[in-house]
């Protein structure tokens, strides 16, 4: 079965609010990366991602383009990695986890033990995105994401900019008030290479054991740490309180 929602009907009037969004994203990185050098866009290679390193690549926004590699990432994310160098000539800062931690935490826990309990599972995240991220933000002055304020409850007042106080930087969410329709729109029109695990019901990728698919009418992010509760479902790149 296809996925409608990656392929939907445009209409002129969703064309239109696609191009218009458009605009205002290409204004949004410019008006970061001419205030705040450098800036770094992390990258997990999810749709709103491969959205916005092509609007980077197409209009050459001098942003540092990165990726936080957990080792534990899907087979078709690596692929798109690879269909993306190819695509855009652009390969991303890769960032892995200090590999002593995850030793360590795998000797003691286990292989999979982010399944026991929240406290092992954001462990995991920790040292595998979290203390990554901080270097891979070092001596940076912004950063850019992805997000959008409808991909969860814990987004909802998601800012187009906010001050970072974990980094001590600023953080833009040029996203934020994009539909995930308008972004499949983009995405479709302009030929964005795209996980082709979307093509299975998976709206939102992260780690291959933490991630699965979705049904029809579940919430975009149900497939994330699915064991887990809703208000638990963040895996520490974006709290507030560091
Ligand atoms: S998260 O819970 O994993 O943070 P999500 O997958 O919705 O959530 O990603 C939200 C944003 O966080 C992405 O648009 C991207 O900016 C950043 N991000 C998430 N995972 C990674 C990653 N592995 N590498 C770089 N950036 C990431
Ligand atoms: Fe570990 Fe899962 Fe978090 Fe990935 S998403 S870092 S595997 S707990």
């Amino acid at each position: 079965m296809s996925n409608p929602m990656i392929h939907p009907n445009v209409s002129d009037a969703l064309r239109a609010k696609v191009a218009e969004r458009t605009l205002a994203t290409i204004a949004r990185l410019r008006q970061a990366a001419a205030e705040f050098q450098p800036v770094g866009f992390a990258s997990s290679m999810g749709a709103e991602d491969m959205l916005l390193i092509d609007i980077i690549q197409r209009h050459a926004i001098d942003i540092e383009i990165f990726t936080l590699d957990t080792g534990r990432l899907p087979a078709e994310t690596y692929d798109l990695m690879a269909k993306a160098e190819t695509h855009y000539g652009m390969r991303p800062v890769t960032w892995f986890p200090r590999h002593e931690a995850v030793e360590e935490y795998v000797r003691k826990h286990g292989i999979n033990a982010f399944y026991r309990s929240v406290e092992l599972r954001k462990a995991c995240c920790g040292m595998r995105k979290v203390e990554p991220l901080k270097r891979a933000l070092a001596g940076k002055k912004a950063w850019i994401t992805g997000m959008r304020a409808q991909q969860s409850t814990t987004r909802a007042d998601l800012p187009l900019r906010e001050f970072d106080e974990t980094h001590g930087i600023e953080k833009f969410n040029p996203l934020s008030d994009w539909t995930e329709r308008e972004v499949w729109v983009y995405i479709q029109t302009e030929g964005v290479p795209y996980n082709v695990l979307h093509e299975q019901f998976f709206p939102s990728i992260g780690c291959q054991p933490c991630t699965r698919a979705i049904s029809p009418g579940e919430d975009i992010r149900a497939g994330r740490w699915w064991w887990e509760n809703a208000d638990s479902k963040e895996c520490g790149l974006h709290v507030k309180d560091g």
